[in-house]
């Protein structure tokens, strides 16, 4: 896997969650599903997103899917002795473990950006979505992530995803991607969100960086010094009520996969 972030901790997960919850329900009030429909969820992570469409899609039996055993493991703990619908294994996003036409609704939040070949991870999705289901994929662009007052540790940490990232910029790719599969009845939802004080995003950018730090010490794209700097900057600005920060837009695209 080409994944360059460390989920040991599963505070930010759960942060990227939270303020990732109002866009995606946002996009996901478009989508509607037969009866009992069967769901992928790839990239589950720690198991929120199964949890979202959970909610949204009650009677719906949803498989969750991460690269990750361990969050796979914390994920059936905590999930599926409350939620006997749900189910989670362990498997790759380039080579999905289940049979052509397997599901209603193939679903992906910010994970596609983190594939070294995003359009391979699209046909993997549109390959098990059934003939008339819909595939959906929630992804970032990396544009610009900003402060007012401005602080440096933002633009900066837009510059290490556009290096660390398989493709930071996927998000304003997604629609041509999508129709490249001839999915039809192709549509977006653009959205950014501006974080105030104790918000989840600020204290989320917060343990973004530690969590970054080993990939970019590796790669020499920044030093021990400049590492400790980055986080602290970044954990005053999270103290501070007064900085507020305008995240990169985060786009939605779903459509339906064309009878033959
Ligand atoms: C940023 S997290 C997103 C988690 C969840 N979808 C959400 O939006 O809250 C990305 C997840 O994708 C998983 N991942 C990355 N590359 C993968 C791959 N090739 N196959 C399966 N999972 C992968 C990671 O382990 C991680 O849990």
């Amino acid at each position: 896997m080409t994944y360059t972030i460390e989920e040991t901790d599963l505070e930010r997960q759960h942060l990227l969650a939270q303020f990732l919850e109002p866009v995606s329900l946002h996009a996901l009030k478009n989508i509607s599903l037969p009866k009992q429909a069967t769901i992928l969820d790839i990239g589950c992570g720690l198991g929120d997103t199964t949890l979202l469409l959970n909610e949204r899609f009650p009677d719906s039996t949803i498989t969750g899917l991460d690269g990750d055993a361990s969050l796979i493991t914390t994920a059936t703990k905590e999930t599926t002795l409350t939620h006997p619908n749900l189910n989670f294994v362990c498997g790759d996003a380039m080579q999905l473990p289940f049979d052509n036409n397997s599901f209603d609704f193939v679903f992906c939040r910010y994970l596609l950006h983190h594939l070294r070949d995003p359009l391979h991870g699209i046909k993997e999705m549109h390959r098990v979505c059934k003939t008339v289901g819909t595939v959906f994929a929630l992804e970032y662009d990396a544009t610009s992530i900003i402060s007012y007052p401005e602080s440096w540790a933002y633009p900066k940490l837009k510059d290490f995803v556009t290096i660390l990232f398989a493709d930071a910029l996927l998000g304003r790719k997604m629609v041509s991607y999508f129709r490249s599969f001839k999915l039809v009845n192709i549509c977006y939802d653009a959205q950014v969100i501006l974080a105030d004080q104790n918000s989840a995003l600020k204290r989320f950018y917060a343990l973004t960086a530690p969590a970054l730090g080993k990939a970019l010490l590796q790669k020499n794209l920044i030093d021990e010094k400049g590492l400790d700097e980055w986080i602290k900057e970044l954990q005053r600005c999270e103290r501070d009520p007064e900085t507020i920060v305008l995240m990169h837009p985060t786009i939605a695209v779903w459509g339906t996969k064309a009878e033959l």
